[in-house]
This record gives structure tokens, sequence and C-alpha cells, in this order.
């Protein structure tokens, strides 16, 4: 049987809609990484993340009714795609630097609905966004691990870019 869906204020859908889109967008950073055939360690990298953040989405997906979501989920994917393509073009540090940068942004992203006092009143939603923050800490740590040293110029404006990018994302996705 179905879990009932949970009445939820119109400030914790906005932001599950984005969450929804961001995991989307998640999902879809891997997708594009892996159209570029990348050696084995990246592709590993690719496969382990995309098993989260699949996981990641299923449990937003059970969270937000369908007509909740973002109409714009159609963009949310490409951007994820390019996201993950573009810099795996260019080889598998960019790729960590790129998924640094993104998880870096969910990581605060995820933080500021958990301190927000309305996740009060949703004692189970708040439980799943602390566990998924915590898994975008380590998915953080790994990539910064991974890339070695800080981003040259062009890698560090991709990544500003990135987090642009992701704001405007988060913004458009809590409205539509
Ligand atoms: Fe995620
Ligand atoms: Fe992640």
């Amino acid at each position: 049987m179905a879990v009932a869906a949970i009445a939820l204020s119109t400030w914790l859908e906005a932001e599950l809609r984005s969450d929804q889109a961001g995991e989307t967008g998640a999902v879809w950073i891997y997708r594009g990484v892996l159209a570029t055939r990348p050696d084995p360690a990246l592709r590993q990298f690719c496969l382990q993340h995309l098993a989260t953040e699949q996981q990641h989405l299923a449990e937003m997906n059970a969270l937000l009714p369908k007509q909740a979501r973002s109409v714009l989920l159609p963009i949310w994917r490409l951007a994820g795609f390019l996201t993950g393509f573009l810099p795996a073009c260019f080889g598998e540090r960019s790729v960590y630097l790129t998924v640094a940068a993104v998880e870096t942004f969910v990581q605060a992203h995820y933080q500021q609905q958990i301190v927000h006092a309305e996740l009060n009143q949703y004692p189970d939603i708040k439980k799943k966004l602390v566990a998924f923050m915590q898994d975008e800490i380590e998915h953080k740590d790994e990539a910064t691990n991974l890339a070695g040293e800080p981003a040259g110029s062009v890698a560090a404006r991709w990544c500003e870019l990135v987090g642009a990018g992701s704001e405007i994302a988060v913004k458009l996705a809590r409205r539509v």
C-alpha cells in the first residue's frame, strides 16, 4: 500500500520541489559524465554516486506528489547532464572539482532547510534531510580529496558558474 501523503505547508512544498529538482539534476550529472565513457576509476566513482542520488530522488519522489513537482524538470535534467558532461570532456580532475562545487552548494541548501523552525513540525522529513546532507558532505569530501590541488583559474570560474547556476535553479524550482 502506498504511504499516505503528508499535508505539506506551502514553505515545505516549495523547498521539497527544489530538493526533488536538485536530486534529479544530481542523477543527470553522473549520467552526463558516464556518457563520455570515462576511465574505470572515474566510472566507478560515478556509478557509486549515481546510486546514492537515485536513492535520494526516489525518497523525494515519495514525499512530493507528482503535481507538486517542478514543471521545469526537463531543463533540470539537461542542466545536470551538461554539468557532468562538459567537465568530463576536460578530464577527471574537472569532474571532481565540479562535484565538490555542486555538493558545497547542496550542503548549504539542505542546511538552511534543516535549521528552519517550520521543519520541526515534520520530524520524519527532517531526519531524511539530515541524512541526505550527510551523504552530500561525504560526496563533497571524497571529490575534494580526489581533485587534489585546488582549482586553477579556469576551473575556479567554472565552479563559480556552477554555484551561481544552482542558486538560480533553486530559486526557480521553489516557484515552478
Ligand atoms: Fe543527493
Ligand atoms: Fe550528492
